[in-house]
């Protein structure tokens, strides 16, 4: 059988593994127990189950693995935003393009995205979700690039912290390329 690398014929473009699918499993697992530990009180005490968001394309993957490692009930929604240069549109520097069908107000909303680098999407993102007044608002991502960060912005949960390298696979795209490799590569410059 051909490998998954031939198959793509993506070989010579993206470099070593800089997590396997066993680290990453290990990594989510770790996330959604943390995440079941802090909200077993929210849903018992108040009977609200966490509302999931994640941010398309690129959170498909992780969103996936993520809730069943949760062990609660909780409601899964996507949204998907288009990011602008600051200041080109008058309405903000994010647009949503699909919203959730949910109503947000007064409930505990995690947002589940791939990766946080400069903090622009996140930021814009999390103010206009606040706008709806949820009860609680917290921020899960796959991988954080913490030594780019143009604005201060903190996920609650963070699989891994990666370097400024631009990686691929698990639901990251290069060009629409490569999100459905199994474990986290660099990409080639
Ligand atoms: P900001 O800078 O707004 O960026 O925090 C978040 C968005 O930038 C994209 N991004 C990447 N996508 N590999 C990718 O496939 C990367 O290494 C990478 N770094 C940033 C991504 O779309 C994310 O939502
Ligand atoms: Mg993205």
């Amino acid at each position: 059988m051909k490998s998954v690398q031939s198959m793509l014929g993506i070989k010579d473009n993206i470099d070593q593994i800089l997590y396997s699918k066993e680290e990453i499993a290990q990594a989510v697992k770790r996330v959604g127990e943390e995440i079941t530990r802090d909200y077993a009180e929210t849903v018992t005490s108040t009977g609200r189950k966490p509302l999931m968001i994640g941010i398309l394309k690129g959170s498909f993957m992780f969103m996936a693995d993520l809730v069943r490692e949760i062990d609660l009930a909780c409601k899964v929604e996507f949204m998907a935003a288009k990011s602008y240069g600051q200041g080109t549109v008058s309405s903000g520097f994010v647009q949503i393009v699909k919203d959730v069908e949910t109503m947000i107000e007064g409930r505990d909303v995690i947002v589940v995205e791939d990766i946080l680098d400069t903090g622009n999407t996140l930021n814009e993102l999390c103010a206009l979700l606040r706008a709806r007044r949820p009860n609680s608002l917290k921020v899960c991502v796959f991988l954080d690039k913490r030594g780019t960060r143009k604005i201060p912005f903190e996920a609650d949960y963070v699989c891994f912290e990666i370097e400024n390298e631009f990686v691929v696979g698990y639901g990251l795209d290069y060009a629409e390329r490569y999100r459905n490799l199994p474990d986290l590569r660099i990409l080639k410059q």
